[in-house]
């Protein structure tokens, strides 16, 4: 079976791509490099054996994704390729709702000339919005967002299901991931941004490696137990099996179905640091400051419907995410 990868050069795109080729499947990585490194490619052939079919394009080039499926049967696809930086997005709206928007689009038309008909979605705890409860249940309104790039995931995830009403034979699922970090355990791929990290676990990497001076936790004063702000982190390696359940159950059914990728439970800032600090032996340098706009005090995962319909569940832990994060620091640095 032969699966398209958009984005398969990013981080959570390269960890499936591993899985996927371990499983058995013939992989099709599209990937423009925007935000990526082509030397991805050979270390996912040095961890599987297996070099993937890699075409550097944008999904929005349509005549470009036509020669990739004219080329190649894909029997699914697994659409990862996207802007994915909240504040960025703030900025600049237009082109990311014109580059994540026209992607999608393009690819599903291009599927739909090909009669490719499984879908399988990297969306974002953030559709749940600033107004549910935690945990976060795939049955609440997740029609709400708190920046463009949220928004995108919303009208996406609203695209995929009114195409799923008109189109009955095709499936797609909507995986709402949480806070992924962590690294492979060969330490050849993790998440290695440009520039300066907005997410937390690059910051914390690169303050570790004294690339960057110190760590500002955004806030102290949430009404949370430490006051610092919980979030459900998951291991990049758990979230990249999570497709291939996801990726199974497609093939065996049709519909829409929205499925949060998550541990279920909460873990602070401050907690987060301390278990690092722990398992790598590291003093990190940080001080707690301002809170950061737009963020939530605290939300993490229901994770029982990822279980009950994929029967997939997180395995890793938040020290295994730690360590590994930190391997592939160290081994980035003696390449
Ligand atoms: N944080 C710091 N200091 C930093 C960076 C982050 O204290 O330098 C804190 C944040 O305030 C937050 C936590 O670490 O409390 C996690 O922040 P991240 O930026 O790593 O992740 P977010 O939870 O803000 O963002 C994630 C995903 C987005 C998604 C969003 C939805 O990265 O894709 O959740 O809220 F849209």
């Amino acid at each position: 079976m032969r699966i398209l990868v958009t984005g398969g050069a990013g981080y959570i795109g390269s960890h499936t791509a591993v899985e996927l080729i371990q499983a058995g499947y013939d992989v099709v990585i599209v990937d423009d490099l925007s935000n990526a490194r082509r030397e991805v490619i050979d270390r996912i052939q040095e961890i599987t054996g297996t070099r993937p079919l890699f075409y550097q394009i944008n999904c929005a080039d349509k005549k470009a994704l036509q020669a990739v499926f004219a080329g190649n049967r894909i029997d699914a696809v697994i659409h990862f390729a996207g802007f994915k930086a909240v504040g960025e997005s703030v900025k600049k709206p237009l082109q990311y709702y014109r580059n994540n928007l026209d992607s999608t689009l393009t690819l599903l038309e291009v599927m739909e000339e090909y009669g490719c008909r499984k879908f399988i979605f990297s969306s974002s705890a953030t559709v749940y919005g600033p107004e549910n409860p935690h945990s976060y249940r795939e049955e609440m309104p997740a029609i709400q967002s708190s920046s463009p790039y949220g928004w995108t995931k919303v009208m996406i995830e609203r695209i995929l299901t009114d195409y799923t009403t008109a189109h009955p034979d095709f499936c797609a699922v909507l995986l709402r991931y949480f806070n992924p970090i962590g690294a492979h355990e060969s330490g050849l791929l993790g998440d290695d941004p440009n520039g300066i990290p907005n997410n937390l676990m690059p910051y914390i990497a690169r303050v570790a490696a004294r690339q960057l001076e110190k760590l500002t936790i955004f806030g102290g004063d949430y009404p949370t137990p430490d006051g610092t702000c919980q979030r459900d982190y998951l291991h990049v390696v758990d979230l990249a099996v999570g497709h291939l359940k996801a990726l199974e159950y497609a093939m065996d059914h049709k519909g829409v179905e929205a499925v949060n990728l998550g541990t279920g439970n909460g873990v602070s800032v401050l907690e987060l640091v301390q278990v690092f600090e722990k398992v790598n032996h590291i003093k990190l340098n940080y001080v707690i400051g301002p809170r950061r706009d737009g963020d939530l005090p605290a939300f993490w995962a229901d994770a029982t419907k990822a279980k009950a319909l994929l029967g997939w569940e997180a395995k890793h832990s938040i020290e295994d995410m730690c360590e590994s994060a930190w391997r592939f620091v160290l081994h980035s640095n003696v390449q």
